[in-house]
C-alpha cells in the first residue's frame, strides 16, 4: 500500500480467500455507503501462501452475492512485513493469525496496530471469526452475520475516533 494519507485497513485471516476478502468487500461497502472512500483504504491478506492469485472462494462469493456484496477483483495474496508496517489498522480473524502476523514484527514495533477484528463485535463470543473452509453452508452464513455486524462497528468506531465526516447511511 502507498502512502496516501488515508487510514488503512487490512483485514487478515488464513487463506484470504473467505474470511479476510469478505471483511474487505463489505467494509468496502459500507466505507462507500458513508461517503468515506476518500478517508479509508481496504485490503485483506493471508497469512498463508497456498491460495496467491486465486479469487475468493465461491462458497464465500455465493453468500456475499446472496446479502448483495460484492467481491469481484478481490485477489489472494500473503500478507508481507510491510503490509504490518504500512497499515494502521491490522484486523485478524482468530488467534493463529494474531500469532503469525505479530511473528513479522520482531523488533516490537507494530503489535498495537494488531488486532482481533472481533474485538469490535458488539457479541464478541470467542473473539474469533470461525474458519469456514472445511464446512457446510451455514458456517459461511455465520461467518457473513459475524463480519457485516463487526464491520459495522469497527466503522463506527473509526468514524467517532478520527472525525471522519460520515455520510448518515
Ligand atoms: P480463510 O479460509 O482463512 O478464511 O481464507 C481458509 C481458506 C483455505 C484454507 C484454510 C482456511 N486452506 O487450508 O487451504
Amino acid at each position: 500500500m502507498q502512502d496516501t494519507g488515508k487510514i488503512r485497513v487490512l483485514f487478515v485471516c488464513l487463506g484470504n480467500i473467505c474470511r479476510s476478502p469478505l471483511a474487505e468487500a463489505v467494509f468496502r461497502q459500507l466505507v462507500r455507503e458513508r461517503g468515506l472512500e476518500d478517508y479509508i483504504e481496504v485490503d485483506s491478506a493471508g497469512t498463508g501462501s497456498w491460495h496467491v492469485g486465486e479469487p475468493p472462494d465461491r462458497r464465500m462469493r455465493a453468500t456475499a452475492e446472496k446479502h448483495g456484496v460484492s467481491m469481484e477483483g478481490i485477489v489472494a495474496r500473503q500478507v508481507a512485513p510491510a503490509d504490518i508496517e504500512e497499515a494502521d489498522y491490522i484486523l485478524v480473524m482468530d488467534k493463529d493469525n494474531l500469532h503469525d502476523v505479530l511473528y513479522y514484527d520482531r523488533e516490537g514495533r507494530w503489535g498495537h496496530k494488531v488486532r482481533l477484528f472481533r474485538e469490535f463485535d458488539p457479541q464478541p463470543d470467542t473473539y474469533q471469526v470461525p474458519d469456514p473452509y472445511y464446512g457446510g453452508p451455514e458456517g459461511f452464513e455465520e461467518v457473513y452475520r459475524i463480519v457485516r455486524r463487526t464491520a459495522e462497528a469497527l466503522l463506527d468506531h473509526l468514524i467517532e475516533k478520527h472525525r471522519l465526516p460520515a455520510r448518515v447511511s
